[in-house]
């Protein structure tokens, strides 16, 4: 079956393409048909408690840890739920097993959620957090192996999959089977990755993978999950408590017990109360990104970028920032157009939504934009 982006838009995005053109995923993206409906419908109900049922709490988040399992090829124990990916980054932070005299290697050109919390957590636990220097516009993944294979202090890893501006990707393969050879952990911020490209992390050795998600799973804010590899979850004491990450908080009848032991599952990781609502919203978004097929988009959305680099590279005095390799990138092509601002302002003329990042336009195209919204991007920045 060929993918149709055009009748996607018709039914999950019937508004587009509207006035505008989304391509800034990597930014916030919009939300389908069905999750608006899913939340309206859910929003009904939360504005008038009483018609809220049993199933409108736990097993909606139940179903959402299942989902999102099937999704990156977990199991549903292994799914935290969380508002964001800062929050699975803390708990690699603070829960992975380290302490003084180890190092956890990370990168210059990070996102900044994910490298406060290591900053702050090598403070509080007394490991050593290194950014290696940048080669080009990516990770030197060269470096990271050399420091992994010859330096014993190094314990940890921790980079996003995708970067957030060059739109470079990291080889999880080949840096998890690294760590995992080393008894290095491996600790992913994927959400600038997963969406435009498929996971299964069974393949990859990550212990740790956090996202957020409101960008390319196109849910509502305070949506998100982390992923934590089951042979880990008992050996890490939770950085946080609360009710909901203890065993006996499904006995409503047994509050006062304060029976301190936590779920045997990821849910040991949830602190308290989640927001029901924006999971529902990412349930549904998910049905929709799992009913395409993760490959399937992963694959639309290498054609729709794959045009916009190849435009980039005839001429122009345009840079691309993004690696050009399709094993290198996700979603985000990156270009530092001679008149950065000038062109800009000619895209929000053409109401074509980007970001500028780190001296270049960012373009985000994913699974509902079609060809023919990339020819527009590329007339009106070729203007
Ligand atoms: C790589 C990366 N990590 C994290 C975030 C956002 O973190 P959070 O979901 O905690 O707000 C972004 C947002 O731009 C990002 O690009």
């Amino acid at each position: 079956m060929t993918y149709d982006a055009a009748a996607l838009r018709a039914r999950e995005f019937p508004w587009e393409p509207g006035d505008a053109i989304h391509v800034d995923h990597a930014a916030v993206g919009p939300l389908p048909q069905r999750a608006r409906d899913a939340l309206d419908a859910y929003g009904l109900k939360r504005a008038e408690p009483h018609r809220l049922g049993a199933d409108d709490f736990f097993p909606v988040l139940d179903a959402a840890r299942a989902l999102v399992a099937r999704l990156i090829g977990a199991s549903g124990k292994e799914i935290l739920l969380t508002t964001n990916t800062s929050w699975g980054v803390n708990l690699a932070a603070y829960a992975l097993p380290l302490g003084p005299g180890d190092i956890v290697l990370g990168s210059q050109g990070e996102f900044p959620a994910n490298v406060y919390p290591w900053m702050a957590a090598a403070k509080a636990r007394g490991f050593t957090y290194e950014l290696l220097p940048l080669a080009g516009t990516a990770t030197d993944e060269e470096a990271l192996l050399r420091r992994l294979q010859s330096d014993d202090r190094v314990k940890g890893v921790a980079l996003s999959w995708v970067s957030f501006w060059s739109g470079a990707r990291i080889d999880l393969q080949r840096i998890g089977a690294a760590c995992r050879a080393r008894g290095a952990w491996f600790a992913v911020d994927a959400i600038q990755g997963l969406g435009p490209l498929a996971l299964d992390v069974r393949t990859t050795h990550v212990d740790i993978l956090s996202c957020g998600a409101q960008k390319w799973l196109c849910s509502p804010w305070g949506s998100g999950f982390a992923y934590v590899r089951e042979g880990l979850i008992a050996t890490m004491e939770p950085p946080a408590a609360g009710w909901l990450a203890q065993a006996s908080s499904g006995d409503f009848a047994r509050f006062l017990d304060y029976d301190p032991a936590w779920h045997d599952d990821a849910r040991r990781f949830e602190v308290g109360t989640i927001p029901y609502q924006d999971i529902v919203g990412m349930h549904a978004s998910l049905s929709l990104l799992l009913e395409l097929g993760p490959a399937a988009v992963e694959a639309h959305v290498r054609a729709l970028t794959t045009r916009l680099l190849e435009w980039a590279a005839t001429g122009r005095g345009v840079r691309i920032v993004t690696p050009t390799a399709p094993a290198r990138r996700a979603g985000i092509v990156a270009l530092a157009t001679p008149d950065l601002d000038g062109d800009s302002r000619k895209l929000r003329e053409a109401r074509v939504t980007h970001s500028v990042r780190e001296g270049a336009i960012r373009l985000s195209p994913h699974f509902h934009n079609t060809m023919d919204d990339i020819e527009t991007v590329i007339r009106a920045i070729g203007r």
